[in-house]
């Protein structure tokens, strides 16, 4: 069975065609390579022994999208991560997260509601319930203002896809994920951030090598037992294998609605001098760190109740934190060799 993987290069999407080729997927990989390298295949290669095929497309080209599903007809499930993702840069060039997170998803769809597969997964994010006011999160939680153009296109995605569902073959599994880390075992594949990391565990690897000098630890007067920032970190590959699941459910037409929620977290809450000492004491480094003023934006918490993934999908976060940490740590020595 074909699944169309787009932004499979990237560091989700490269432990997800993984798992779906260890579960005997066929996969195409379409990924522009903005935010990833083509040399992510021979890690997936050196892990499962296999290639999957890959087409460098950019999917803010509509024709080159309209191509590609007429090149294969044969497409059972799109799974799609393409995005840009960085919050920060959102703000200051929201018209290129409209057209690369917006456009893209509306042409994909143009084409997927015509297939008699239309199956289709989207990466979504915690961020729709900005502060939630109850812990953990349901799914049920009201989705919030968006904090940023970033985490509106993931709110207006989510909307766009509820409505072509209502009037087209389509049926969508949308993914609300926590904080994706760690790298698969293998170190063959992990998160390749450009330039200076924005998300913690990136921060903190390249801190413990050398590349940054001390992590800034962004507030610790938040209203939290230790006065940072609580989080919900999960390990990339146990979101990866939560997709194979998602994909499964629609292509055994398992799901009950045409449009599905699921949280992808631990359900464990973990604050940020939590995470900074769990990573001493997995990598041995003592870690430069400072305590600065809370960045603008930030919740205070976030962290899912996993209930309705672990009953209705029957998927669980199997990792620990100490684990996850310890895969970004070897992944981080493994590419700075
Ligand atoms: P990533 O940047 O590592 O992967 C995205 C991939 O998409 C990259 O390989 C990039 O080259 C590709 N891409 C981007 N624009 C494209 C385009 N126009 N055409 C073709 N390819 C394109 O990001 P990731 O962390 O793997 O995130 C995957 C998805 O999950 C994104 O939609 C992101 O918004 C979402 N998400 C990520 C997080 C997180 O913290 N990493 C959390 C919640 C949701
Ligand atoms: C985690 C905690 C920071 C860096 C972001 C996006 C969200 C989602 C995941 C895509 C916070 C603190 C961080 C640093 C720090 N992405 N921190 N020093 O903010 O929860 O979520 O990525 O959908 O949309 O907003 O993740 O890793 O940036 O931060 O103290 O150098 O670490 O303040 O409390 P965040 P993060």
């Amino acid at each position: 069975m074909k699944i169309l993987v787009t932004g499979g290069l990237g560091f989700i999407g490269s432990h997800t065609v993984v798992e779906l080729q260890n579960e005997g997927f066929e996969v195409l990989v379409v990924d522009n390579l903005s935010n990833s390298s083509e040399k992510v295949l021979d890690g997936i290669f050196n892990i499962t022994g296999k290639k999957p095929a890959f087409e460098k497309i950019d999917l803010r080209d509509k024709s080159s999208v309209q191509k590609l599903f007429q090149t294969h007809q044969n497409i059972s499930g799109v799974i799609h991560f393409a995005a840009s993702k960085a919050v920060g840069e959102s703000v200051e060039n929201p018209l290129l997260y409209y057209e690369n997170n917006i456009n893209t998803l509306v042409y994909l769809l143009q084409e997927l509601k015509e297939l008699p597969n239309a199956n289709f997964i989207f990466s979504s994010s915690c961020t729709v319930y900005g502060q939630a006011e109850k812990m953990p999160i349901t799914e049920n939680a009201s989705v919030q203002p968006a904090i940023s153009p970033y985490g509106n296109t993931k709110q207006i995605g989510e909307e766009i896809i509820s409505d072509v569902a209502k009037v087209t073959k389509l049926n969508a599994i949308l993914l609300r994920y926590f904080n994706p880390i760690g790298a698969h075992p293998s170190t063959e594949i992990g998160e390749l951030p450009l330039g200076i990391p924005q998300n913690l565990i990136p921060y903190i690897t390249q801190t413990a090598i050398g590349l940054r000098e001390q992590l800034s630890i962004y507030g610790n007067d938040y209203q939290t037992p230790d006065g940072t920032a609580i989080r919900d970190y999960i390990h990339v590959v146990d979101l990866a294998k939560a997709h194979v699941i998602a994909l499964q459910r629609l292509l055994n037409n398992r799901n009950v609605e045409k449009v599905e929620v699921f949280n992808l977290g631990t359900g464990t809450g973990s604050s940020v001098l939590e995470v900074v000492n769990a990573f001493e004491k997995v990598s041995g480094q003592k870690l430069n760190y400072k305590i600065v003023g809370r960045r603008e934006g930030d919740v205070v918490e976030a962290y899912a109740n996993t209930d309705y993934a672990n009953t209705v999908l029957g998927w669980k976060a199997q990792s620990t934190l100490e684990e996850a940490l310890d895969s970004a740590w070897k992944w981080e020595q493994k590419i700075r060799s």
